[in-house]
């Protein structure tokens, strides 16, 4: 039975991941390890937490000595790595953290897999999963390629334009079979609303100010969560060794375009007259930093491994917001406790 290690499983990503191999690999054992951080909950997982073909475990990915245990113990055939600090508000508080797991943890991940595959890389994969901002801001034209530089602008873009130099560096230095993804911004269930969709979901439920950043003219491109787990699927499978592929929505939006479209879903769904929640937009202080905008070309990913996305933005947008109006338990735990403390400094300050 081959064993698969996917980190950062009991994150929002992750969590989708560990999903979808669980139940499409029965002959895959799979191991989700997962420091479990504010951002990591094991309630996003319950369903498949008895499945025979899975493990979690909790840990670390800093902390080298356990990391070299876990490989020993468990030979992987594979990693999927998602385990990640990921939200960048926070990384320009605490940029350390985001160089500690991003950069040290994947580096401790690397070295792991080089030394138990030395020798035995034919059929070994080591999947990095990155983002697009590595590729700093557009401006009004043009979108990320494969080639694009990177130019990050933020300590979490930073630390992941890092990690993904490290993972290249070991393929060509030790000739580690990898391969990276850089996607974009993804919004779906059991996303920790600290994030612009899921917090405004949950600040509409409760009334609360939508707090705009700047003219609210920033532009991303979104994914529905569960087609990146589908592409996810399709490269560590079929992609090819070495490579980068860059994964997107083609689905540009202005922040402020994109707050109206939920505004108005949640006024229907909530039944409350239209043009109630757009009176709770605030616009506040910018983020230092603030990328323009991103846009991705995924045509080397559809050409390739014939990936596109299957969810249109509304249809992805109205699951989304049926899904926290369903699971309002889930969303009073994880903004019980520390969330309280983090939601006061960023806003509220
Ligand atoms: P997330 O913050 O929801 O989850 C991260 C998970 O990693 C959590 O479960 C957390 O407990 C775990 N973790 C954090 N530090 C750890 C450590 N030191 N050791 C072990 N586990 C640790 O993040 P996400 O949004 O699911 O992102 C997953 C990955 O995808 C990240 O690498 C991120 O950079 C990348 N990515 C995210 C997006 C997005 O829009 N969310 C887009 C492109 C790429
Ligand atoms: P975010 O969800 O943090 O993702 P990223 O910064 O990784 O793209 O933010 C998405 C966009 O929404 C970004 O332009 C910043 C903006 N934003 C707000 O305007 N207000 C907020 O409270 C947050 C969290 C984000």
């Amino acid at each position: 039975m081959k064993k698969i290690l996917i980190t950062g499983g009991a994150g929002f990503i992750g969590s989708h991941v560990v999903r979808r191999f669980v139940q499409n690999y029965p002959n895959c054992h799979i191991f989700n390890l997962d420091a479990l951080t504010y951002a990591g909950n094991l309630e996003n997982i319950a369903d498949i937490e008895r499945a025979p073909n899975y493990t979690f475990v909790k840990g670390d990915i800093v902390d080298d000595t356990f990391i070299n245990q876990l490989f020993e113990e468990h030979q992987f055939d594979g990693v999927l790595h998602l385990a990640a600090e990921s939200h960048v508000d926070r990384s320009i508080e605490d940029p350390l953290s985001f160089v500690k797991t991003n950069v040290i943890g994947t580096m401790n991940l690397l070295n792991a897999a080089k030394n138990q595959w030395k020798g035995q890389e034919a059929g070994k994969r080591f999947y990095h999963i990155s983002t697009d901002e590595v590729y700093g801001s557009l401006g009004a034209e043009g979108l990320f390629t494969e080639t694009t530089s990177y130019d990050p602008n933020s300590p979490y873009s930073a630390s992941k334009a890092s990690s993904d130099h490290f993972v290249r560096a070991y393929g060509e230095t030790y000739g580690l079979p990898y391969v990276i993804t850089n996607c974009s911004n993804n919004y779906g269930p059991n996303h920790f609303p600290e994030k612009l969709i899921p917090l405004f979901i949950n600040n509409i439920i409760n009334n609360k100010a939508l707090p705009v950043y700047g003219d609210g003219k920033y532009t991303r491109d979104w994914l529905f969560v569960e087609d990146h787990a589908v592409a996810i699927d399709l490269v560590f499978h079929q992609g090819r060794n070495h490579e980068t592929y860059n994964i997107g929505g083609f689905n540009e939006w202005q922040n402020i375009d994109l707050v109206k479209l939920l505004c108005g879903i949640m006024d229907q769904k909530l039944g409350r007259a239209t043009g109630t929640s757009e009176k709770l937009i605030s616009y506040v202080k910018d983020r230092p930093g603030h990328d323009l905008r991103y846009a991705i070309d995924a045509s080397k990913i559809n050409k390739e491994l014939g990936w596109k996305p299957s969810v249109t933005f509304e249809q992805g947008l109205e699951r989304t917001v049926d899904w926290y109006l369903n699971n309002e338990e889930w969303l009073k735990h994880v903004t019980s406790g520390e969330y309280a403390k983090y939601y006061e400094k960023q806003y509220e300050a």
